[in-house]
């Protein structure tokens, strides 16, 4: 893996053997939400434990070689909404939808995609004039190749006036024009709506965004794309936040939204870790938690999901020093996904180009991953320098200027040795100049790892995941399933097994299972023929199977079986330990 798979037949050996299950299937389920089973439980804390370890307790140096301060916060789910406000979400978290108004089904769906089938459906019908479609597809054309952010304006002015033309001529209640499709507007909308840019996967965001503008003005007769009917409400924004009430009344002034990212959580809490841990420039705040988007199309499995958790560091630091940050957790990212087992050919970093980057990001790369069920690699994780935008933008908002920004202390006592005052304050009454005042006092910049713990899981998933045609010793051919688990990601770190449940095996076993339980999760198993327990362990990707002969009682050793390579070896049953604590730091 992966190669490409059936999702379908995949999802189902995830189902069977623990991993993840549908939620609420008993009710026929519930569209982009998953439960994770006995095994999957394990493997997702192991990979979540995996990245606090790694990044927040035990991160390594720094660029230049310095150590690395981090430290981790649990933020509540429900905020005051005016976070949601300030960091931009309640304006532009949303996306254009149509409701079907037919009886029986009020199905909501995205006007894009409406535009999408129609273009589609006018072209098939040949009613658009063969010029204008040829017209058409060279703007298209103009807009996918890399062009410089001049020539995309110019393409993006284009394929607005080509659309207005093209469905003027081709729908006859067309009558309303498009009046807002500026290039840096559109640019703006497609900043905001990032997590669905992939619809398009060729076409420039802003591109995509034109279009999207050019949906609202769209003539309703498009289908329904559940019913069939033609009985589509206009466009409305939909906001990709799902909201709720806080206390008994379910009023507009209650209402309260559940996270759709753990980040805010964080800048809103910059200044209570400042002050109480006395932290300095650069330093980093990392959380794990669930996030909440009201995704329209769920799809793929887990990874588009509309409950999630994500593993988010804001990573703060001086102006100066952002673009070393930047790059130093850009290159640390990645080389995170290998040491856990995915092969590097199936990691794919992206840098955004320019005219891509959100309008407060200075820089972007996405971590993408080849799943198997795209053609195209897919988003794992995103690396954004984010400037000074967000607590620039919660510090207008709340009025806590002086809480948001920061103030090198130590800059500021060194320097002011051989000044005329010590005050920081009586200092500014002098008139500095906005430059001189920012060398002690200024907004740091942020540079933010954002990972996904399901996509990174589903990832962990289909990469372990192996068919294997074996030989037995009597020429019998056979298919192992095997989940090729790094042994840390693993969710039962070895199995024991008495080779028979008599002549003192059982007791021995037990012993060594009782004295690895403390340390390790571990599973004990004396039903059946040791070759099928074998293959139980295999497909579930435990690393170790340990069995207890006869000869344990005798000499005190026990077969060690790996995993991958099938290979059996004798050691001293003490060392039982050290074999899988060396696996685990390998
Ligand atoms: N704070 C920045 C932020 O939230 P994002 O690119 O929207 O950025 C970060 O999300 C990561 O969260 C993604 O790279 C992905 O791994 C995960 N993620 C986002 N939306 C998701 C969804 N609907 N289902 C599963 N994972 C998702």
């Amino acid at each position: 893996m992966p190669s490409k798979i059936d999702m379908a037949k995949f999802a189902k050996f995830c189902k069977d053997t623990g991993f993840i299950f549908q939620s609420s299937e008993i009710y026929g389920g519930i569209n982009g939400f998953w439960d994770y089973g006995p095994l999957g439980v394990e493997l997702k804390k192991n990979i979540k434990d995996a990245w606090w370890q790694d990044m927040v307790r035990n991160p390594p140096p720094g660029p230049d070689g310095q150590e690395i301060r981090m430290v981790g916060l649990d933020c509540a789910i429900i905020m005051n909404p005016q976070v949601w406000v300030a960091s931009g979400h309640v304006g532009g978290f949303a996306d254009p939808m149509v409701a079907c108004k037919a009886e029986g089904c009020k199905k909501l769906s995205r006007a894009d995609q409406q535009w999408v089938v129609m273009y589609q459906d006018l072209t098939k019908r040949k009613a658009i004039p063969k010029e204008r479609n040829e017209a058409m597809s060279e703007v298209m054309a103009a807009i996918t190749s890399p062009i410089s952010a001049e020539d995309r304006s110019e393409a993006i002015n284009a394929i607005v006036t080509e659309a207005k033309m093209m469905f003027e001529e081709a729908a006859p209640t067309f009558t309303k024009t498009i009046t807002a499709s500026s290039a840096q507007e559109a640019e703006e909308l497609g900043a905001l709506n990032k997590h669905e840019r992939k619809l398009f996967p060729n076409l420039f965001l802003a591109g995509a965004m034109a279009l999207l503008e050019f949906v609202k003005y769209f003539p309703v007769d498009a289908k329904c794309p559940a019913c069939g009917e033609k009985q589509l409400t206009e466009p409305r924004a939909f906001n990709l936040m799902f909201e709720s009430h806080a206390g008994p009344i379910a009023s507009d002034e209650n209402k309260v939204y559940l996270r759709p990212e753990t980040a805010q959580g964080i800048f809103v809490n910059y200044r209570n870790v400042l002050n109480s841990t006395r932290l300095k420039l650069p330093f980093g705040i990392a959380q794990v938690g669930k996030a909440f988007r009201n995704e329209i199309n769920p799809r793929n499995f887990t990874f588009r999901s509309r409950e999630f958790e994500q593993m988010e560091i804001e990573f703060f630091c001086h102006p100066n020093e952002s673009m070393k940050w930047y790059e130093y957790w850009r290159d640390l990212r990645k080389k995170w996904y290998s040491t856990l087992g995915i092969q590097s050919s199936n990691l794919v970093p992206r840098e955004q180009g320019k005219e891509e980057l959100a309008h407060y990001s200075i820089g972007t790369t996405d971590i993408e991953y080849m799943f198997p069920f795209s053609e195209e690699p897919q988003e794992l994780e995103g690396v954004a320098h984010r400037g000074a935008f967000d607590l620039t933008a919660h510090a207008n908002k709340s009025g806590k200027v002086d809480d948001l920004a920061y103030f090198d202390e130590e800059l500021w006592n060194n320097d002011s040795q051989t000044m005329s005052t010590r005050s920081f304050k009586e200092w500014l009454k002098s008139s500095p100049t906005e430059e001189q005042i920012a060398k002690y006092k200024f907004t740091p910049h942020v540079i933010e790892p954002s990972a996904g713990a399901d996509r990174f899981t589903l990832a962990v998933l289909t990469e372990a995941y192996t068919e294997e045609e074996l030989v037995d010793g009597k020429g019998q051919k056979d298919t192992r399933i095997v989940m090729k688990f790094h042994p840390r990601l693993a969710p039962i770190k070895a199995a024991i097994f008495p080779l028979v449940n008599k002549d003192g095996m059982p007791e021995l076993a037990t012993k060594l299972y009782r004295s690895l339980k403390p340390l390790f999760n571990v599973f004990y198993d004396d039903k059946g023929a040791v070759g099928r327990r074998y293959r139980r362990q295999d497909e579930i990707g435990t690393p170790f199977c340990i069995t207890i002969d006869g000869d344990t009682a005798k000499d005190g050793t026990v077969t060690i079986r790996e995993r991958d390579s099938m290979q059996q070896r004798r050691v001293p049953m003490d060392e039982v330990k050290t074999a899988i604590v060396n696996a685990l730091l390998s």
